[in-house]
């Protein structure tokens, strides 16, 4: 069993540091990517509040396509450049949306995410994956969990 549970009046930076640690304990010596990625997103949402949706698009070929998440069942395949996946997919850079519906093109997969932050999982130069957390509130993301998510992509990028 693992218990991965928040602690209670951590920092933000507190919360990723053990967010990170976690993760490598988890991903160590496996190498199966479904599995990895299952547990990091259990491990995304046990560990960070208020979310809707946390999970991860791969790269199939050049398209986004739905990989391990917990929430509601969400779009399948997102091409590169659509909505905040596929622009983050485009430009290998984070999306941090205060308000999705100001997003140009955004996705609406479930009707009460209200923002939401994109990062893209980036190995040997090439985007292979993106991490997608969704939240009802409102700005809920802020350059901390921007850089706190990225540590975390750094950390995983190889074992998925
Ligand atoms: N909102 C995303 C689509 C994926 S869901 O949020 C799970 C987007 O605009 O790319």
């Amino acid at each position: 069993m693992y218990d991965f549970a928040p602690t209670s009046g951590q920092t933000k930076a507190e919360t990723y540091h053990d967010l990170v640690q976690a993760a490598g304990a988890l991903i160590d010596g496996e190498p199966d990517p479904v599995a990895n990625m299952a547990n990091l997103a259990a491990l995304m949402w046990q560990m960070l509040p208020t979310l809707n949706w946390a999970g991860f698009y791969r790269n199939v070929d050049g398209e986004l396509v739905l990989g391990p998440f917990i929430g509601k069942p969400a779009c399948i395949r997102i091409p590169f450049g659509a909505g905040v996946c596929g622009t983050a997919a485009a430009t290998a850079h984070t999306q941090l949306v205060a308000d999705v519906h100001a997003f140009p093109g955004h996705i609406a997969c479930d009707g009460d995410s209200r923002s939401e932050l994109v990062v893209p999982v980036i190995r040997d130069g090439k985007v292979i994956a993106v991490i997608d957390l969704d939240s009802p509130e409102m700005a809920r993301f802020d350059e901390d969990d921007a850089q706190g998510i990225e540590q975390l992509a750094q950390t995983i990028a190889a074992a998925i």
